[in-house]
């Protein structure tokens, strides 16, 4: 790891008044999650416009939710790493919330629920900008409820009839406004934007660093190679994110 990187990297966050953290699919693959893009990610054996859009959905709903159940069953067995859990430490001490991800793993909750122990672990909950596998969602009126196992015939909402679906956002669905503007907040006031296991390819999540950046902030980056975003950052840490953010958070 270059050493000027790395201390910058250090630097920044002692002294940043506001933090902003933009996770993706790296943070988790050391807790066995697979990516999306990398050799054996998942969009490299399964076609995102087959299994993750709304008109894949409304095609051939039983496929794409076979999938989400597969995807929440592989889930089961996975724990949250070193990297999750330095992260909901980092916010934890700091009180004040800052951590948003592309995530849909909910290993961000789980982490921060562990390290707050009884206190509340408010200031460590993610912001999940592509919503949660553990979560139905109404595609009707958009009611939340948990996630069941999936039966022989299609889940419906008792409240509309429409069909009980994951609550994450598809190729071509909007996000949820609300989630978006709250990310976005943070990113215009946070001085310091750490980019940790994402590639960065995926509109608006890989706005939100730049937003940063615009309102004269800083970006570091974490992940094992480059990526379209590390040329704007401030200090890229090359190294697997279990390993480099207990040692720059802790
Ligand atoms: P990608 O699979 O595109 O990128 C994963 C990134 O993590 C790559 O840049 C890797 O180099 C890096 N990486 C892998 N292992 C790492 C490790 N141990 N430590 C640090 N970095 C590591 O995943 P995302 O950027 O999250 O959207 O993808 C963004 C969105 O595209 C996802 O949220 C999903 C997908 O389609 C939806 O489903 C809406």
């Amino acid at each position: 790891m270059e050493e000027g990187q790395w201390r910058t990297a250090r630097r920044l966050v002692r002294e940043a008044r506001r933090v902003i953290a933009l996770t993706g699919a790296g943070i988790s693959a050391e807790s066995g999650v697979p990516t999306f893009r990398d050799a054996g990610g998942l969009w490299r054996s399964y076609r995102p416009e087959e299994l993750a859009t709304p008109e894949a959905l409304a095609r051939d709903p039983r496929t794409v939710l076979e999938w989400y159940a597969w995807r929440r069953s592989a889930l089961a067995a996975c724990r949250p790493n070193a990297g999750h859990r330095a992260l909901a430490r980092f916010f934890l001490r700091r009180g004040e919330a800052g951590l948003v991800t592309q995530n849909v793993d909910g290993l961000h909750t789980r982490a921060a629920l562990e390290e707050a122990g009884d206190a509340s672990a408010d200031p460590a909950l993610p912001i999940e900008l592509h919503g949660a596998v553990g979560r139905d969602r109404c595609d009707g009126c958009g009611t939340r409820f948990p996630a069941e196992p999936l039966g022989d015939a299609l889940p419906r909402c008792g409240a509309c009839g429409g069909l009980r679906r994951p609550d994450v956002v598809l190729f071509g669905e909007p996000l949820d406004a609300e989630v978006l503007d709250r990310a976005r907040e943070l990113a215009e006031q946070a001085d310091l934007c750490l980019v940790i296991g994402t590639s960065a390819v995926v509109y608006p999540a890989a706005a939100l660093p730049l937003a940063t950046l615009e309102a004269g902030g800083h970006i570091v980056e974490v992940n094992v190679r480059r990526t379209t975003l590390t040329d704007a950052a401030t200090a890229a840490v090359r190294g697997e994110a279990g390993t480099v953010l207990p040692a720059l958070l802790d």
